[in-house]
C-alpha cells in the first residue's frame, strides 16, 4: 500500500486521557469527554490526535503499564466510546494515532502471569535471569524510575528485567513469538481504522546480547546497552514489513538520547525506511542535563543549537517531529518562557517552533498556556518516577531542596486536569477530580481564552492556520541567525517563491534588533505578531514577529 505521508500536512494534538475532560462525572478524563471536545480540537486547526494509552491498565504508570493491548479501558468508555471518537474524528478529517507500548507490559498482563508460572508459550516472553552465584542481581543496570532494573519473582524463582517501574516487566523482543504479538496488535488497531502509532521507548526493545554489566555506571545506568540495540533496525523492519506496510499509516518513534545520525537509520526517506518521525529529546534539554531531574538554568543557545542541528541534519533526508511539551515534562512556559509574561512568552515559544520544518505536536493545555504546579506537600504527587525521586533518591538533601527539584522536574506539572472554565473544578469534571487542579485555573482556562481575542489560544489558531497556508514552511530551507544570542531566536524559511523570517525575543528586557542582511523588512508583510505594533530597531519582552516576502 502506498504511504501518502499525509502527516506532513497536519498538526497534531496530544491527549493524555486522564486529565483531558471527564464526560461521566467520575472525576477521570475519558473518551466521552474527548467526544464532547472534538470541535474544539478541530478549531485549533489540528488534523491529528495522538492518544496516550487508552488500554486497560492497573495504572501504576498512568496507562503505560498495559494489561490488555486489544481493548479500551472501561474507565475511558470502552471500545464503544473509542469507536465513536474515531468516527467523530475521521468525520472532521482528524487522524488518530495510538500509543504502542511494547518495550514492556503491566505485570498484570496475562502473558506475564503465565510467564512467571512457566506456562508455554509464555515462558520466554520476558527477560528472566537467575541470581548470580552468591545471590547478586543479574547485572548492574538501573531502572529509569525506581532503583535497580531487576526484581526477584518468588513464583518463578528468578529475576526479571524492568527498565521502568517494578510493575512494568520488559518484554523479550528477541523471542519471535513476542514480535508476532506486536504485529497482531498493530494490525488489530489498523484494521479498526486508526491511522498510526506513537511508539513508546521503541529504541529500547533490543538489549545487548548477554546483558553485560555497564562499565560506565553510574553515568549511563545501562542505557548504552539497551538503547539503539543490536537488533533494533531488524525488528522495526519486521514490524514494518509484517504489518505497517499494508496500511497508509504513520509511525512516530520515541527515541531517548538519540542523535541525528542514529535517527536517520530508521527515518531516512529511502528504501528501508521503517519509521516516519522520531521524538528526539535534545529540544527538551535546554534547562537540564540528560534528565529533567538534573536541572540547569535555561539556555536559549542550547535550545537553538538543538533545533538547528535537527533542522539541518534531516533537511532533504527525513521529516522532523516538532514539540515543546508532552506528558513527560513540566510545562514549557515555566521552563523556557516566563510565568510573569505568560501569554507573551507562550506566543513567542509557539512561533519559535511552529514555523520549523516538520510536523508540530501541541500537548493538551499548551494552547492556553497552562503552567507548572507547585504543591507544598510532596505527598500530593502521584507519578511513580516523581515519588521515587523525592522519597527514595538523594534523601540526604533537605526536604525543601528535594521539593524544589520536583517543582522543576516533575511530570505531574503537565498532568493536572485541563482548565476549561473558571467554574467548579475548572469545568473538567462534575465529580471529584482524580488529581489536583492547578490553582491558577480562575485566570488560565479555555473559556477565558476564547473570550479574549489576544489570548494565546487564538494566537495558536492563527499561527497554525498561517503555517498550513505557507508552502515554504512545509518544504523551504531553514537558516538560523544570531546563533550566539542568548536572548533571541531568529530563523528564515525560504522556498516555493516565499521567504519567511521568524523573530522571537526570549528576554524580559527590551533588546536591540536589526534584521539579518538581505532581509528588507520594509518590503515584507508582518503576518504574525504578539504586540499591536512593530517599531523598528528593537524587540520588547518576549516579542515575536513573523515576516513574509511573497
Ligand atoms: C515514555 C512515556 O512517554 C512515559 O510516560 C512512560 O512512563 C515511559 N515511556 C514508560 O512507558
Amino acid at each position: 500500500m502506498e504511504h501518502t505521508q499525509w502527516y506532513k500536512d497536519r498538526v497534531f494534538y496530544q491527549i493524555w486521557p486522564r486529565s483531558f475532560k471527564d464526560g461521566n462525572g467520575d472525576g477521570m478524563g475519558d473518551l466521552w469527554g474527548v467526544y464532547e471536545k472534538l470541535d474544539y480540537i478541530k478549531s485549533l486547526g489540528v488534523g491529528g490526535i495522538w492518544f496516550s494509552p487508552l488500554y486497560p491498565s492497573p495504572g501504576v504508570d498512568c496507562g503505560y503499564d498495559i494489561s490488555d493491548y486489544m481493548d479500551i479501558a472501561p474507565e475511558y468508555g470502552g471500545m464503544e466510546a473509542f469507536e465513536k471518537v474515531l468516527e467523530g474524528a475521521h468525520a472532521r478529517d482528524i487522524k488518530v494515532i495510538m500509543d504502542l507500548v511494547v518495550n514492556h507490559t503491566s505485570s498484570q498482563h496475562e502473558w506475564f502471569q503465565k510467564s512467571r508460572r512457566r506456562i508455554e508459550p509464555y515462558t520466554d516472553y520476558y527477560i528472566w535471569r537467575p541470581a548470580r552465584p552468591g545471590g547478586g542481581l543479574p547485572n548492574n543496570w538501573d531502572s529509569l524510575f525506581e532503583g535497580k532494573a531487576w526484581q526477584f519473582d518468588e513464583l518463578r524463582g528468578e529475576y526479571y528485567l524492568h527498565l521502568f517501574a517494578v510493575e512494568q516487566p520488559d518484554l523479550n523482543m528477541d523471542n519471535p513469538l513476542v514480535r508476532e504479538e506486536v504485529k497482531k496488535i498493530l494490525r488489530f488497531w489498523l484494521d479498526k481504522g486508526v491511522d498510526g502509532f506513537r511508539e513508546d521507548v521503541i529504541t529500547f526493545i533490543s538489549k545487548t546480547e548477554g546483558l553485560p554489566n555497564d562499565r560506565l555506571m553510574p553515568a549511563s545506568r545501562g542505557l548504552l546497552l539497551y538503547n539503539n540495540g543490536p537488533h533494533l533496525l531488524e525488528y522495526l523492519t519486521e514490524f514494518y514489513d509484517g504489518a505497517l506496510a499494508d496500511y497508509d499509516c504513520m509511525t512516530l518513534a520515541e527515541g531517548p538520547m538519540i542523535n541525528v545520525k542514529k535517527a536517520l537509520r530508521y527515518i531516512e526517506e529511502k528504501p528501508g525506511k521503517v519509521i516516519d518521525m522520531i521524538i528526539q529529546f535534545e529540544c527538551m534539554s535546554a534547562d537540564c542535563i540528560a534528565t529533567d531531574y538534573i536541572h540547569t538554568p535555561f539556555s536559549l543557545r542550547r535550545l537553538k543549537r538543538a533545533w538547528t542541528k535537527w533542522q539541518k541534519g534531516l533537511a532533504g533526508k527525513a521529516w522532523n517531529m516538532l514539540y515543546l511539551e508532552n506528558h513527560d515534562h513540566p510545562r514549557v512556559i515555566s521552563r523556557y518562557g516566563s510565568e510573569k509574561y505568560r501569554v507573551l512568552s507562550g506566543k513567542t515559544l509557539a512561533a519559535a517552533y511552529l514555523f520549523q520544518q516538520g510536523t508540530p505536536f501541541v500537548y493538551q493545555g499548551q494552547e492556553i498556556g497552562m503552567t507548572n504546579w507547585y504543591p507544598a506537600d510532596p505527598e500530593m504527587y502521584e507519578d511513580v518516577q516523581t515519588r521515587w525521586q523525592y522519597f527514595h533518591k538523594a534523601t540526604k538533601r533537605s526536604p525543601e531542596k528535594r521539593l524544589k527539584r520536583l517543582w522543576d522536574a516533575s511530570r505531574d506539572s503537565a498532568r493536572t486536569p485541563v482548565q476549561w472554565t473558571d467554574g467548579p473544578k475548572a469545568g473538567f469534571t462534575e465529580g471529584e477530580p482524580w488529581f489536583y487542579l492547578n490553582e491558577n485555573y480562575k485566570e488560565v482556562n479555555v473559556a477565558a481564552a476564547e473570550a479574549d481575542p489576544d489570548s494565546l489560544l487564538h494566537f495558536y489558531r492563527r499561527a497554525i492556520a498561517l503555517r498550513q497556508s505557507l508552502p515554504a514552511v512545509r518544504s523551504g530551507s531553514y537558516r538560523a541567525f544570531d546563533a550566539f544570542s542568548g536572548k533571541r531566536c531568529v530563523y528564515a524559511r525560504e522556498g516555493e517563491g516565499q521567504r519567511l523570517l521568524v523573530v522571537c525575543a526570549f528576554s524580559e528586557a527590551e533588546q536591540r534588533f536589526r534584521a539579518p542582511a538581505g532581509f528588507d523588512l520594509s518590503a515584507a508583510k508582518l503576518v504574525l505578531q504578539n504586540y499591536s505594533d512593530a517599531p523598528q530597531g528593537k524587540l520588547r519582552p518576549y516579542e515575536c514577529r513573523v515576516y513574509l516576502w511573497a
